[in-house]
């Protein structure tokens, strides 16, 4: 496939990625998450239904003013829209550049109680190699870390770290930008101190394997989740916090050569995912930019409205819209809470 951006550089392309007023949707649930999702909403998860629901997103109106990329799931990449154009040509028409989830999951790690690894390392050369003749131009690999009674060891952040130096250098190597993405869970009671000093040590350790297995951190992203309290912490920190400490977390351990920073929104409310994006680009610039990588959310409005039915397709497609454009507008820290009761569009 022919597209826009055989030509452009890991650079380039990372850039792009993180130009101002956009981010990306990510659209990788695998098989299970999305049923997670489909339950929700009381739809079975078929094929064709998954196919629709992406369908529905991809072809939003104007979403390519506020969505830059889009990161796949495996049975994703090789379906196509109602009128038949494959979801990748039909991202990259738009001006949306296609991206694949390629790890395996997170599976339990040996002689550590409660801790994971995220496996797919094995084939990954071919299979990123069929990915970029699919269409992709970049990739995501996600590691998993858990806060809990004297957890996560130095042994699961370093054996994750070194997974996914070993992901972005094959990545690379195949044309393809890595976006690597360690992912410290919010589930607990855990205070932001506490996410703030796993937050650290985990970034120290990908920064120091990414460099040591000669990953190019120009053509490359980090994808992370912000410093936030655990969920379920007697005492929740605000806005203005959760956006220091981030910053501070990323400007201690994060090259500012990485073009950028995209979160993840973990399971956060819409409304505080968008909110804290703001405050931190409010508080710019910074060396990196500071975009968002957002699944759940960007869709949820969206997942709701739509709910299975054909018929309203069009009303799950504003609420889509809606969110991209507000997170759009946290790229540039122009974002209004007010805006979530306003008639905006
Ligand atoms: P959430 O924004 O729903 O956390 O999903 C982002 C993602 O891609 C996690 O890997």
């Amino acid at each position: 496939m022919a597209t826009m951006a055989e030509t452009q550089t890991l650079e380039e392309i990372a850039r792009a990625l993180v130009a101002p007023g956009k981010g990306i949707l990510a659209a990788d649930e695998s098989d299970g998450t999305i049923k997670k999702r489909f339950d929700s909403i009381g739809v079975e998860s078929t094929e064709e239904n998954r196919r629709a629901y992406r369908d529905l997103l991809f072809t939003t109106d104007g979403a390519e003013e506020h969505i830059s990329g889009v990161i796949l799931f495996d049975e994703t990449i090789r379906q196509a829209s109602a009128d038949g154009t494959p979801f990748p040509k039909l991202l990259e028409s738009r001006g949306i550049i296609p991206g694949i989830k390629v790890d395996k999951g997170a599976k339990p790690l040996a002689g550590a109680e409660g801790e994971t690894v995220t496996e797919g390392l094995d084939g990954l050369r071919e299979r990123l190699q069929e990915y970029y003749e699919l269409g992709a131009r970049f990739t995501k690999w996600r590691a998993v870390i858990s806060i809990g009674d004297r957890i996560p060891s130095d042994y699961c952040l370093w054996t994750n770290a070194h997974a996914l130096a070993r992901f972005a250098a094959l990545s690379q190597e195949s044309g393809l930008v890595p976006i690597v993405e360690p992912e410290v869970l919010m589930d607990g009671t855990h205070s932001i101190e506490e996410s703030y000093r796993v937050t650290d040590r985990m970034l120290q350790a990908l920064y120091t394997e990414l460099f040591d297995q000669r990953v190019g951190r120009e053509g490359s992203l980090l994808k992370t989740n912000m410093v936030v309290s655990g969920y379920d912490a007697s005492e929740q920190a605000d806005v203005d916090t959760v956006a220091e400490l981030t910053i501070k977390c990323l400007t201690n351990t994060c090259p500012s050569s990485v073009p950028g920073v995209v979160f993840l929104s973990g399971g956060m409310s819409d409304e505080d995912a968008t909110a804290r994006l703001n405050a931190m680009n409010q508080r710019g610039p910074h060396p990196w930019e500071l975009s968002f990588s957002y699944g759940r959310a960007l869709q949820a409005p969206a997942l709701k409205a739509w709910g299975g039915d054909a018929n309203n397709v069009e009303e799950a497609q504003k609420a889509f819209y809606r969110r991209a454009k507000f997170n759009g507008a946290a790229r540039s820290g122009s974002y209004a809470p007010e805006w979530e009761t306003a008639e905006v569009a």
